[in-house]
């Protein structure tokens, strides 16, 4: 009884563990907000317009892994890619990627270090100061005809192909910008 009584204390203090070390990694790190089913939907249009099969996704900044993965689950003939830095956060979603069917590769890196020369779409849900930086990456290594979509931030140079309201009733949406490498 008593080690039944120590076991529960044991999974209720990992638990509660758990949750102060994602909540402290979200205050200490760079934001950590997941794109919603609201949203992916729109991206998985964007990406059924072409003929996308057994081509290459890359979500920069992909966090704990869920938007990839749920998008893989959608699309299981996309290959995905899931970029971060943050150590915790790219085990979490390596730990997940073992529980989906269809796999994704997760890479703890700078996104300014991954080469990006592979990719045939490319998705970010960042700080809006790091656009600018990463539209000089796109510049550089992007093969022409990329689809790059942003969600809410924007490149500040490149030709927007379509500006998608995310939320259509409230009153200040935020956008997914849709550009396609020249
Ligand atoms: C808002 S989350 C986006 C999560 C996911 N892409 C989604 O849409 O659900 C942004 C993530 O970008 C990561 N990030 C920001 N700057 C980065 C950088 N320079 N290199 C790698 N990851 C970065 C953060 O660690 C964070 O987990």
């Amino acid at each position: 009884m008593i080690a039944l009584y120590l076991l529960v204390l044991l999974v209720v203090v990992l638990i509660v563990l758990a949750y102060v070390i994602f909540i402290l990694d979200i205050f200490l790190w760079k934001h950590d907000i997941d794109t919603s089913d609201d949203v992916l939907k729109i991206v998985i249009s964007e990406i059924k317009e072409t003929d996308y099969k057994n081509r290459n996704f890359i979500d920069l900044g992909c966090s704990k892994g869920s938007f990839c993965l749920r998008l893989k689950k959608q699309l299981p003939d996309l290959n995905i890619v899931g970029v971060d830095d943050n150590r915790l956060r790219i085990l979490v979603a390596k730990l997940k990627n073992n529980f989906h069917k269809h796999k994704v590769t997760f890479v703890r890196k700078d996104i300014f270090n991954h080469d990006l020369r592979s990719a045939n779409y490319i998705y970010t849900y960042l700080w809006p100061t790091i656009l600018p930086w990463l539209e000089e990456k796109f510049n550089d290594e992007l093969e022409q005809n990329t689809k790059v979509m942003c969600n809410e931030t924007f490149l500040p140079n490149w030709e927007i192909k379509k500006q998608i309201k995310l939320f259509p009733k409230k009153k200040f949406s935020e956008y997914l910008f849709v550009y396609l490498k020249k």
